[in-house]
């Protein structure tokens, strides 16, 4: 968003006056007390060295709760050994509570599974002795590329368990972005799926893993394959194995071994402002503590009681912070629902609350903004009394949803909690505690306690309450990313090069005048599509890959459901100039090339596009016609004329 668009619309937001307060039952019983702000105030690092001690089980404890002599590689927890399959599953069951609900699991045609503590820990140690049996070692890396479906977790902590790295691909992406996630990180083997349901449907993801190990010149000796939705698939003999065959006949008892904090987790890749994506890496020991931190604090988790569901998809981060480690580990009872949220029928989500008893939603403004769509009457129908926490994630949320959420699904009175952080950061960063804070439509408003969180502008000072500017993060927070894989440098220069000693977010914010913090969207080449972090320039290399297109530039245009969504620009090349269906064929050709979340909504044939003089795309200009907004200041145009052909072209 430009700097003067973000200008007006924080404008309308600074008269936002309504406030909800907690409940005084809510506040009295709440997890977070305002002492939590006090003693994170007080105690500085320390704090952070409390809490890893009350949250985790370590083996061995640590000396050193921050290294930063280092800066910006960060050690947090030093000298300590911990496991985090340990921590999520084991250290339960011998607290005597295996026989508690770990996940309710929802496929998407109504199939149901119950899986207790005890359940899972036995499927994990099982997971870890076949992924142990095919030569996976401490270190190495597991690409894994499923649906929503308990195994996707059994993956991820049978990884971390044996000190494997797992690097989850979105189920949405293609084979050639898989490939390319495969080779970076050189995994040695792939857990997938025959596929998945969608949309009542059978949906392969096979194929997407056989098309990715089809050129030679990968790291990968085998493919587990989970069967879901019973689809014939094809079959490469001495790679490919049935997770039934190997992980159901393995042996159920594995000792797990404690690694260092600062031992990988994992790898996920997000886009970047260039073409290739990075690989945040995240490690153990800081990571798990403040995941199970702001999941007990932010949500006011009370794990005996509370039901929890976090809709996001293991794809992403919010998926492996809120489904896979934290829930688990502060020994929760959550669910995990496979499907779309619109089959067999609008009222899906609502129904499973009702059946399941969730108390804690935590989902996307996307979807808020698509059952507003669909009407108020849908959820009525339900019983959505169990609620008491309402969470939201990975975009802005505008402060009618955060109304419609508060009222239609929080019976007016669940406490919303939005949380702004990043795949880089690994954890919320900023979010009103609950019990404490009287929220505000629209606002994430504060920062978590033990973060430092600041709005700065271009030189890098703080602004005062009541302006705008950068969103940066000035200390060291324990699950930060620790570099991006095999890249230091590119670490460096993306997040510590920007201002002097702190960490660039990459996201536009302003403080209101209460000093609460209002985030106003990426200030770079970086696109949110329903939550979803999408680069133009990814985007816009996957175009000119195409033989008929000569150039590309891609822009985000305000979406009112998704936030934002794809619009492209390209100029073709001779003869694909006559072809009618050309729009369709570089939509499919960007589902091709990198999943079909990126598939632009519009793609806008033209025969210029508006560049500087030395060259540099104009993409504000572009967002203007994108959004049909009046053209701005094309004054420094190497061609002025260019809008208007651009214009006339596209009222053909
Ligand atoms: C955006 C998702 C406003 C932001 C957890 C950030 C948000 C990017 C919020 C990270 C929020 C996330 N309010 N914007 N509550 N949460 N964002 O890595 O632009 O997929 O930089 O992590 O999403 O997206 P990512």
């Amino acid at each position: 968003m430009s700097a003067d668009r973000q200008g007006d619309a924080f404008e309308n937001l600074l008269h936002e006056e309504r406030r909800f307060p907690p409940s005084e039952e809510f506040a009295a019983n709440a997890v977070a007390q305002p002492s939590l702000y006090d003693e994170a105030r007080e105690q500085g690092t320390e704090f952070w060295a409390r809490q890893a001690r009350e949250l985790l089980t370590w083996d061995q404890d640590f000396t050193e709760t921050l290294d930063w002599s280092d800066a910006p590689f960060a050690k947090w927890f030093v000298g300590g050994t911990v496991n985090a399959a340990y921590n999520a599953l084991d250290r339960h069951v011998e607290a005597g509570l295996g026989d508690r609900v770990a996940i309710h699991f929802e496929g998407e045609p109504g199939d149901t599974r119950t899986i207790t503590y005890a359940d899972l820990t036995r499927e994990v140690k099982k997971a870890a002795n076949a992924f142990e049996s095919l030569g996976v070692q401490k270190g190495d890396r597991v690409a894994v590329y499923l649906p929503m479906i308990p195994e996707a977790v059994v993956t991820m902590l049978a990884c971390a368990r044996i000190g494997a790295v797992h690097s989850v691909v979105f189920g949405g992406f293609s084979a050639d972005a898989l490939r390319s996630r495969i080779d970076d990180a050189e995994a040695k083997l792939v857990v997938t799926s025959d596929g998945t349901y969608r949309r009542g449907k059978p949906s392969a993801l096979k194929p997407a893993v056989d098309g990715a190990l089809e050129r030679e010149g990968h790291t990968v000796t085998n493919v587990v394959v989970v069967r879901r939705n019973n689809e014939p698939v094809d079959w490469t003999e001495g790679r490919d194995l049935w997770w039934h065959d190997v992980v159901d006949t393995a042996s159920d008892e594995h000792t797990a071994v404690a690694h260092d904090a600062e031992h990988p987790l994992f790898i996920l890749y997000t886009s970047g402002t260039t073409g290739k994506p990075k690989g945040i890496l995240h490690t153990t020991g800081g990571y798990l503590t403040q995941t199970a931190f702001t999941h007990r604090n932010t949500f006011d988790l009370h794990p005996e009681t509370d039901v929890f569901w976090c809709t996001a998809d293991i794809g992403w981060v919010t998926g492996h912070s809120y489904v896979a480690y934290a829930p688990l580990v502060n020994g929760a009872t959550q669910l995990m629902y496979e499907g779309t949220p619109d089959t067999p029928h609008q009222g899906r989500w609502w129904e499973l609350i009702e059946k399941y008893r969730v108390s804690i939603l935590y989902t996307a403004p996307t979807a808020i903004r698509t059952f507003m769509k669909w009407g108020r009457d849908i959820p009525k129908k339900y019983d959505l009394s169990s609620i008491r926490v309402l969470g939201s994630v990975g975009e802005p949320i505008n402060p009618e949803a955060w109304m419609w959420y508060r009222e239609v699904i929080g019976g007016g009175k669940a406490p919303i909690v939005d949380t702004w952080w990043q795949t880089e950061t690994g954890a919320h960063m900023i979010a009103p505690m609950p019990g404490v804070i009287s929220t505000k439509p629209g606002s994430a408003q504060v920062a978590v306690p033990g973060i430092a969180i600041d709005v700065v502008d271009e030189m890098g000072a703080s602004v005062p309450d009541g302006s705008g500017g950068y969103l940066v993060i000035r200390e060291p927070w324990p699950a930060m990313l620790r570099g991006i894989w095999g890249d230091p440098q590119r670490f460096k220069d993306t997040y510590w090069s920007r201002f002097d000693a702190m960490y660039f977010a990459g996201d536009g914010a302003k403080k209101d005048s209460d000093g609460d913090i209002w985030l106003l969207g990426r200030v770079d080449d970086v696109m949110n599509i329903s939550g979803h972090r999408l680069s133009t320039t990814e985007i816009e290399s996957a175009l000119v890959s195409h033989p008929s297109v000569a150039e590309a530039a891609v822009v985000g245009a305000t979406d009112e459901t998704t936030g934002e969504a794809v619009v492209a620009f390209v100029i073709l090349r001779g003869s694909a100039k006559d072809d009618d269906d050309i729009v369709t064929t570089l939509r499919n050709h960007v589902a091709k090339e990198i999943g079909p979340i990126a598939k632009p909504r519009n793609i806008l044939v033209v025969p210029e596009l508006p560049k500087t003089r030395s060259g540099k795309i104009m993409r504000r200009l572009l967002k203007d016609v994108a959004e049909g907004r009046e053209v701005g200041d094309a004054t420094t145009l190497s061609d002025p004329t260019i809008m208007q052909q651009i214009a006339v072209s596209l009222r053909k």
